[in-house]
């Protein structure tokens, strides 16, 4: 994978932070190396650069090597480092949108282009217009599965063609990934060393305010991301709530909320200014509406807050909808149906 790298990387030489030389299990010895603050507040020392125990709970948790996991602040971080070490100024990415929002904003930030191979009316990407935009300049693609905000699983067969075909890296998106039915890509990274999969703790297991994403690839990717992040990239704290929270975690909350994206999507059919309900492998449902601007005013007025995403031409009228807890789904239904018909 080291040939995708941006050039000027490969001599980099990485920051050695005084806690990656000397960790702080070592309690009898004297930390006189940081400039920390001496005295105890509990939080004076600088967290582990490499959150190891955070790395083997999650690494137990998903089955993988710890060695094979990179922490970012949020998925978002993850997105922007491999932006910085793959894509340089001007290069491209290619995108299928509509698709999260961060990809584009990301790649804007680091000057980065962004050519789009829009999705079709069945949410799926279109081969032979993918390939017809790949150029020399084609650095990275960003799958994500299933997708923001339509909800669905991109086909599998063609994520496999890009993977064998495309010389650039590839990145899998799986904020998402544990409300789907299929398995993650996280087992194929020792297979696919141009392969990234990018997972979060903020949607299934319900830390988005610790900001703790991840870069699921083989070791040579990560140790590569390692050398690139900032070296306190994740605080002592998030890591410490996060490794007792995973500890604990009750994944039958899924199972709630697969069921109540169900439940939703069977009281949507009921309502007449929804006019299509599309299928979810996420925790939100995508919907065709009469007038989104309409519904989506008049719901905030009821203080309920959705989300309009706008991915014209494919859906004119939009909206996303997050499944909530059976009590907030109740309060929804009962003010949706209380919405009548505008015409
Ligand atoms: C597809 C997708 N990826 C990543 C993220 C961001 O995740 P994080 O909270 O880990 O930055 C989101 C958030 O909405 C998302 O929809």
């Amino acid at each position: 994978m080291e040939k995708y790298l941006r050039k000027h990387l490969l001599g980099l030489q990485p920051y050695s932070s005084a806690r990656e030389e000397f960790s702080l299990d070592s309690t009898n010895y004297l930390m006189l190396d940081a400039n920390e603050n001496p005295f105890d507040t509990d939080y004076n020392r600088y967290p582990d650069p490499y959150q190891k125990e955070l790395k083997q709970v999650v690494a137990n948790l998903k089955n993988i090597p710890p060695t094979n996991i990179c922490f970012g602040n949020g998925s978002d971080e993850i997105l922007d480092l491999l932006m910085r070490m793959f894509c340089e100024v001007n290069q491209e990415i290619i995108l299928f949108p509509p698709t999260y929002g961060m990809y584009e904003v990301c790649a804007n930030i680091n000057q980065v282009k962004v050519v789009k191979s829009w999705l079709q009316g069945d949410f799926q990407p279109n081969a032979e217009d993918f390939w017809n935009k790949v150029t020399a300049q084609t650095k990275m693609v960003i799958f994500c599965q299933p997708n923001n905000p339509t909800g669905n699983l991109l086909h599998e067969d063609f994520i496999f063609e890009v993977l064998e075909k495309f010389d650039g890296m590839v990145v899998i998106d799986e904020a998402y990934g544990d409300f789907a039915t299929t398995e993650s890509w996280q087992n194929k990274v020792e297979t696919y060393p141009n392969l990234v999969v990018m997972q979060t703790l903020s949607k299934a297991y319900g830390l988005a305010g610790l900001r703790l994403g991840m870069a699921i690839a083989n070791n040579e990717t990560i140790g590569w991301m390692h050398k690139v992040k900032a070296p306190y990239n994740v605080n002592t704290i998030s890591a410490k709530i996060a490794i007792n929270q995973l500890k604990n975690y009750d994944t039958t909350v899924w199972e709630t909320i697969i069921k109540e994206r169900k439940k939703l999507k069977e009281s949507f059919q009921e309502i007449a200014w929804i006019t299509k309900i599309y299928p979810s492998e996420a925790n939100f449902v995508l919907i065709e509406v009469d007038d989104a601007n309409l519904r989506y005013q008049q719901l905030l007025q009821q203080q309920i807050v959705i989300r309009k995403p706008n991915i014209k031409p494919l859906v004119s009228e939009a909206l996303r909808i997050t499944v909530g807890t059976p009590e907030q789904n109740e309060r929804l239904l009962k003010a949706i149906r209380a919405l009548v018909i505008s015409k």
